[in-house]
């Protein structure tokens, strides 16, 4: 050990060895054309959101094949934007499992949510250019893409030897759906846990495929956190960091083991919450695993701010995060 490589920054470089991964084998400059297969919405018919599950064929380009969920790929919406050049490429999350969503990795998914706001002065109406360009798409439809990109948010090579608490808001469920059917469909003997949060039951995306998985597989549970109503055992409305003392005995059992990650997706907000809960609940030396919290920190964890994270409050590589 070098002087430099104290006990706490080895721990902290520790982490499962993850897969290599295809990337960028279309790129704005090379891009590929997608047909539409599929489009469906993923919530209840109520839900005051419009989420759809959009499938595309990509065979034939040099994507077909490789993605991994975890991974994104590039949409690149026709026109202009309004200072006249052609459109910037989005990244979406790769929502279907390795085998695709025909099982040969000819079509991918995705899972997209209408951007509909209004204009903060204006208060006129605003649409989000490409998650409507995508919702919009017709089966059919030729659609531009790019990818596959991200290599650092994806289940380990040895995916056997974890337990997995998955955490996710909103969209943020779309690289869970394709990792778990990938964990189940391998026979894993993995613990899975997944944490989904939106505001009310209806807004609940791929609700009955999940529960239909864990019907299925003892080792799936699923959990679901209404923030704006009450869940249906009566429980007062909560986040996905509220499920970690609901459920401690569950998923606190899941983070003690040496086998444990967590893997968190939705929007930023959530990082700090759930750090803050995991200060809360697991017990040191169990939290150390997960994450480094200065002394000073540790008597506070109410006062925590965003900022702090990757500082006061560092995750190690048993978190894996993908916010935005
Ligand atoms: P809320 O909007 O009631 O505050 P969606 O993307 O479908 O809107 O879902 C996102 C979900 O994440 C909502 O239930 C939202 O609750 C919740 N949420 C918002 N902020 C946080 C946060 N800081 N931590 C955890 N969940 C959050």
């Amino acid at each position: 050990m070098t002087a430099s490589e104290s006990p706490i920054t080895r721990r902290r470089e520790e982490g499962p060895a993850l897969p290599d991964v295809s990337m960028h084998l279309h790129t704005p400059a090379t891009p590929a054309t997608g047909t539409v297969v599929s489009s469906v919405r993923c919530t209840r018919n109520k839900s005051s959101s419009y989420v759809r599950h959009v499938t595309i064929d990509v065979s034939g380009t040099k994507i077909a094949g490789t993605i991994r969920p975890g991974q994104s790929f590039g949409v690149i919406p026709p026109g202009l934007d309004p200072s006249g050049r052609p459109h910037k490429l989005r990244l979406y999350s790769i929502a279907s499992p390795t085998r695709g969503e025909d099982g040969r990795g000819n079509v991918i998914a995705t899972t997209v949510k209408r951007t509909i706001d209004e204009h903060w002065e204006s208060h006129k109406l605003f649409l989000g250019v490409a998650s409507n360009y995508l919702c919009d798409l017709q089966v059919g439809d030729a659609v531009t893409v790019t990818g596959p990109s991200g290599k650092r948010f994806i289940v380990p090579a040895d995916a056997d030897a974890h337990d997995y608490v998955f955490v996710a808001t909103g969209t943020g469920i779309a690289p869970f759906r394709g990792m778990i059917l990938d964990l189940l469909e391998s026979n894993s003997s993995s613990r899975i846990a997944l944490v989904m949060g939106v505001p009310y039951a209806n807004d609940l995306l791929y609700d009955e495929a999940l529960i239909e998985l864990a019907a299925k597989h003892p080792n799936f549970s699923y959990i679901t956190a209404l923030s704006r109503e009450r869940q249906p055992d009566g429980a007062p409305p909560m986040y996905v960091q509220n499920r970690l003392e609901t459920h401690r005995e569950l998923l606190g059992s899941i983070l003690a083991s040496d086998r444990g990650l967590i893997y968190i997706c939705g929007l930023a907000g959530m990082e700090l919450g759930i750090f803050q809960q995991l200060a809360r609940t697991l017990p040191p030396p169990h939290l150390d695993a997960y994450l480094q919290v200065d002394a000073d920190a540790l008597g506070s964890i109410g006062a925590w701010e965003r900022r702090m994270i990757h500082k006061q409050v560092r995750p190690t590589r048993r978190i894996f995060t993908e916010v935005y």
